[in-house]
């Protein structure tokens, strides 16, 4: 690219990303430019070329009058061919250096985004639970997409717009006072009048492509949600298909009206600069021209002032709109900063241990536990929500104390939103307590390296989520290097070597999104011998509410049967089958364990847990014969 297209494209690009400077702090300057320094060589080499280049550009113009003045005078013909060969050599090396500083600055701007998107990658991944529970998916991967983008233009466009562009001005600009300096004032008297409505028509289009970027971030966040297997569902039993597609179009319309009304604004935008600039341009001519005649310019001079003109204003025009080309930059910058700046509340200790081995105990030691705040753990711009919540999350469990001894099994039972789960989700770290203790092997496992939590702790989940993978990666995730005989035993051992054996494709057969290809039980059974894999010495299964039919029902008692062989296990439970195996059951309502003991003994009290199970697990059991497969569960 010539140092003029450089020049006009960057010159574009400050006009459509106006976005005003909303509070930037010198703070973010001083990241910004610190993420910028390991560039900083071939920023230096960048700025040296773009100099050499701006120089190569004023050359022609100053080559083509002498010239002219070679003409004039009558000059002997090898004068004019040996600056013709001139003006030839000047575009060679010219067209070699742009290619090279193309290839800097876009190694410079695409090095950026591959270090920002992987700080932010790497950072999200070390949110806690919280975070995830609190944010929008599609507010987050656009800020992986559209900010990072944002903030890489900061140095492959603006930055190199504004080097460029300031060194050819200076440069040009001091050809020309030289040449004439009255008429080189002259010609810049009229650029005043361009570039202020210039600025109106660039903060207007800016608020357009904003708003164009805010409606295609509703239509990516309706379709992501709607299109999922179980928004479809939701949409196909509940929703209202025509208004959701005529929501869906009415956004879609007002991006085609943007889009219009944004390139007539630019089309309009390019003519009157080219037509200022061709005033300008007449103005040259005509008083240059006039002062050639009287005698007081030299003819050469004329065409080197007109050739220069055309490599004057647009620069200029770039370079008052600099300011708010950083700013936006910035406001990019700031909004990956933003993401890198949340603490991550659940970190390793870089003292921490590895989970003793053998079978372990697990002892709950007065825990208290509230869930975390959105303040702590989130952005309000990533939630949807004006202002975070900053009241704390009202304590779930009370006091909750407990003990398996190794290789026992502890059953949980209690109500709806008892605080079941969340006692699951404690011991498995994915929160950590407020007060109290939860130890494993008598570690407490905020002790423990996450490692070795992973190794030494297996959870079963109450929605047993899968990717959208094949089998076979499904289940790698636990344990990358498992091999096909590894993967065939916890199959078989999970009851589910059949149904992989019947499947078209075997171990790869892809699941489908969240696994909704799979029934309600299969997908069970495949999240436990996920766990098989893995042997943890402690187990932990949130049992999902759905009833199973009386084949699965079987299955999967056969697959947790295997998975608690012989481990100390925690399980959430809901059908009468899992509870009566439990050494221990503790029956949990609104945070508290109100009752303790084996299925006979409470039995016999005739408290709450005799109620539930006349109410909930005897039923449940009379459900199995009739439920086929179902798959949400309740909470
Ligand atoms: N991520 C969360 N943020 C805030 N509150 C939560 C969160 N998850 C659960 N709660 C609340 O904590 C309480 C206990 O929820 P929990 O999921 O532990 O219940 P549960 O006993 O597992 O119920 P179920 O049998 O329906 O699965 C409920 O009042 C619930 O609303
Ligand atoms: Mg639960």
């Amino acid at each position: 690219m010539s140092m003029e297209g450089a020049a006009w494209s960057s010159l574009w690009s400050t006009m459509r990303s106006d976005k005003g400077d909303g509070g930037i702090s010198k703070d973010t300057l001083r990241r910004t430019i610190q993420f910028a320094k390991p560039y900083s060589r071939k920023l230096l080499v960048f700025v040296l070329l773009s100099v050499v280049s701006a120089a190569l550009a004023v050359a022609t113009p100053v080559l083509a009058g002498q010239v002219v003045d070679a003409i004039v005078a009558k000059s002997a013909v090898d004068v004019v061919v040996k600056l013709a060969g001139l003006i030839a050599l000047v575009a060679l090396l010219d067209a070699g250096l742009s290619l090279v500083i193309r290839w800097i600055s876009a190694n410079l701007g695409e090095g950026v985004i591959l270090d920002l998107r992987t700080a932010v990658f790497d950072h999200v991944q070390r949110m806690p639970i919280a975070f995830f529970t609190r944010t929008r998916t599609g507010a987050l991967v656009s800020r992986l997409n559209n900010d990072v983008i944002g903030a890489q233009q900061a140095f492959s466009g603006t930055l190199s717009g504004i080097v460029s562009n300031s060194v050819q001005l200076v440069l040009t600009l001091i050809v020309m006072l030289n040449t004439s300096w009255l008429v080189t004032v002259l010609a810049l008297v009229l650029l005043p009048i361009f570039l202020m409505p210039a600025r109106r028509f660039g903060r207007r289009l800016a608020g357009l492509r904003r708003e164009a970027a805010n409606l295609n971030a509703d239509m990516s966040t309706q379709m992501t949600e709607r299109f999922s297997a179980p928004g479809a569902t939701l949409v196909k039993l509940f929703g209202r298909p025509a208004e959701e597609s005529r929501e869906f179009a009415a956004r879609a319309s007002r991006v085609r009206d943007i889009g219009v009304r944004t390139a007539i604004m630019q089309f309009v935008f390019f003519t009157a600069l080219m037509l200022v600039s061709s005033l300008a341009l007449a103005l040259v001519y005509g008083l240059g021209g006039a002062l050639a005649i009287g005698g007081s310019l030299n003819a050469g001079d004329v065409v080197v002032l007109a050739l220069l003109l055309t490599r004057l204003y647009a620069p200029l025009t770039a370079l008052a709109n600099a300011r708010v080309d950083i700013m936006s930059a910035l406001v990019s910058f700031d909004r990956v900063f933003e993401i890198l700046d949340l603490k991550p509340l659940i970190v390793e200790k870089s003292t921490a241990v590895s989970v003793p081995p053998g079978p372990l105990a697990v002892e709950f030691s007065d825990v208290r536990f509230a869930y975390p705040s959105a303040d702590k753990v989130s952005l309000a711009s990533l939630e949807d929500v004006a202002v975070l919540d900053t009241r704390g999350g009202e304590e779930v469990l009370h006091g909750i104390s407990f003990k398996a001894e190794p290789g026992q099994t502890i059953a949980l039972v209690g109500s709806s939103g008892a605080g079941k789960s969340t006692i699951a989700q404690l011991l498995s770290r994915l929160y950590d307590v407020d007060s109290g203790s939860v130890r494993i092997g008598g570690v407490d496992v905020r002790d423990l390296s996450f490692d070795g939590l992973r190794a030494g702790v297996g959870m079963v989940t109450q929605d047993g989520h899968l990717f959208h993978e094949s089998i076979r990666s499904n289940l790698r995730l636990a344990k990358p290097t498992a091999t096909d005989e590894e993967i065939w035993d916890v199959l078989q051992r999970a009851r589910l070597e059949d149904f992989a054996k019947a499947l078209p494709d075997g171990l790869d057969t892809v699941v489908g999104e969240r696994g909704y290809r799979l029934s309600g039980g299969e997908r069970q059974r495949l999240t436990i011998a996920r766990l098989l894999l893995v042997q943890p010495a402690v187990v932990i299964l949130d049992e999902a509410t759905a009833a199973l039919d009386s084949t699965n029902e079987a299955a999967v008692q056969a697959a947790l049967g295997e998975a608690l062989e012989g481990r100390t296990a925690l399980v959430v439970a809901h059908r009468l089958s899992t509870i009566r195996t439990a050494d221990v059951i503790l029956v949990v309502e609104g945070g508290n364990i109100v009752e303790r003991g084996t299925h006979e003994d409470l039995i016999a009290a005739s408290g709450r847990y005799a109620e539930l199970h006349d109410t909930q697990f005897a039923q449940a059991v009379a459900a199995v014969t009739e439920a086929g497969t179902s798959e949400a569960d309740q909470s």
